[in-house]
C-alpha cells in the first residue's frame, strides 16, 4: 500500500531549562504510526512520555520546554515546520488529544453543549443548529443518559466517568486523523475504565490512528497492535505485541513484564522492579538503564545502545539483546 504511514517521527529531542539544570526529557526518539494502527507507549513515570506526546501537536510548554532537534511528518507534512496558525489546524481537526483530566480539555465555564458547537464549528462550515444536533448525536453515541439534557450541563454537574465520556466524543467528532490519548482512564475507577476503552474502540473509525499511553500492560495487551518502551527518555524497544509480550528482548522490557501483578492462590503479588527511574539531570552515561539492569557490563557505560532490528519490526535498544531474545 502507498503512505501507510501516518505520523513518522525522527530523532526527537526534547530538552527543558529548569532552575535546577538542562536536562533531555526525550532523547534522540524515533518511530511511525500506521494508519488505522494502535500504538501502546508504556514505561514508568517520568520516562518521557506525556513529552514526546505533547511534542506532535507542539504543546510542550516553552519555556520551559524546547523542541531541540528532530523531525514530526504528519501526512507527509512537517509540523514542526508550521506556522502557528497551521498548526492550530490541524490540532483537534487531524490530531486530537485525550487527556487523563477531563478538566484540562473542558472548560468550567462554558455548558457542555456549547462547548461542543464551538468547537465543530471552528473547523466545519456549520450552522449553530447542525452542530447541535451533531453535538446532541455523539452524546447519545457515547451514551451520556439523557443527551438532550447532558448539552446543558457544566462540567462540574457531571460525574468524572461522564466527563471523560465527553472528552472523547468531542476528541472522535471531528473525526481525526490520529487520537493521542495520553492515560485517559487512569483517573477512573476500573469499571468505568474497561467501558471507556470499549466506546474508543467502538467509536474508532477503521482509518483512524491511535498512540495510547498506559502504565498498564493489561490495557496494552487489550487494545494495541504495536508497542513503544520507553525508558529514561529513550526508547528501549519496539515490536508488535506479540514481539513484546512473547519475546520481550530489552532488560527493562523484562523487568516490566515480571511486574505484572500474578495471581498466585488468592494473593496478589506485585513484584517492583528494584531501584527507581533516575531523575534526567541524572541518567548514567551509555545505557540509562544500566544501573537497574541485572546484566550490566563494561561496554554499557561507555556507548549508548542503539535500536538494533532483531526480526522485521522489532528492536531493541541492547547490546546483547539478541542473546536475551534466544535465551
Ligand atoms: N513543564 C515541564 N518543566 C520541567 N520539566 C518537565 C516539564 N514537563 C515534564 N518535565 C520533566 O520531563 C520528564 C518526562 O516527563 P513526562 O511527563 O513526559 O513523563 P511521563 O513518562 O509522562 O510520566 P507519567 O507516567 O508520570 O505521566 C520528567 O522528568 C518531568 O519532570
Ligand atoms: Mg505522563
Amino acid at each position: 500500500m502507498i503512505n501507510t504511514q501516518l505520523l513518522k517521527i525522527n530523532n526527537l529531542t526534547v530538552a527543558f531549562r529548569t532552575d535546577e539544570g538542562v536536562f533531555n526529557a526525550v532523547d534522540d526518539v524515533s518511530f511511525h504510526i500506521n494508519r488505522g494502527e494502535i500504538v501502546g507507549l508504556v514505561g514508568e513515570s517520568g520516562c518521557g512520555k506525556t513529552v514526546t506526546a505533547l511534542s506532535i501537536p507542539r504543546l510542550i510548554p516553552s519555556p520551559p520546554g524546547i523542541i531541540e532537534k528532530g523531525k514530526i511528518a504528519f501526512n507527509g507534512m512537517d509540523l514542526l515546520k508550521l506556522d502557528a496558525t497551521e498548526i492550530r489546524k490541524i490540532r483537534g481537526k487531524a490530531i486530537s488529544m485525550i487527556f487523563q483530566e477531563p478538566s484540562t480539555a473542558l472548560s468550567p465555564l462554558q455548558r457542555i453543549g456549547q462547548q461542543m458547537v464551538e468547537a465543530l464549528r471552528l473547523h466545519q462550515k456549520l450552522t449553530n443548529k447542525e452542530a447541535w444536533n451533531i453535538a446532541e448525536s455523539w452524546l447519545e453515541k457515547v451514551r451520556i443518559p439523557d443527551a438532550g439534557e447532558g448539552m446543558f450541563a457544566y462540567p462540574h454537574q457531571l460525574s468524572g466517568g461522564m466527563q471523560q465520556r465527553i472528552m472523547i466524543a468531542m476528541a472522535l467528532m471531528l473525526e481525526p486523523e490520529l487520537i493521542i490519548a495520553d492515560e485517559p482512564t487512569t483517573a477512573l475507577d476500573v469499571t468505568i475504565q474497561a467501558q471507556v476503552f470499549e466506546l474508543i474502540r467502538e467509536m474508532r473509525q477503521e482509518q483512524t490512528s491511535m498512540l495510547l499511553i498506559t502504565h498498564d500492560l493489561g490495557v496494552i495487551w487489550e487494545m494495541c497492535d504495536r508497542v513503544l518502551v520507553m525508558y529514561a527518555s529513550r526508547i528501549a524497544e519496539e515490536g508488535t505485541k506479540t514481539d513484546i509480550f512473547s519475546e520481550p528482548a530489552h532488560p527493562y522490557t523484562r523487568e516490566l513484564l515480571k511486574s505484572i501483578p500474578k495471581l498466585s492462590g488468592n494473593k496478589k503479588r506485585l513484584k517492583a522492579i528494584s531501584g527507581q527511574v533516575p531523575s534526567p539531570l541524572h541518567y548514567p552515561s551509555g545505557c540509562h538503564f544500566r544501573d537497574r539492569c541485572p546484566h550490566e557490563f563494561e561496554r554499557c557505560a561507555k556507548e549508548k545502545p542503539q535500536l538494533i532490528s532483531l526480526n522485521g519490526g522489532h528492536k531493541a535498544a541492547c547490546f546483547i539483546a539478541n542473546k536475551l531474545i534466544e535465551a
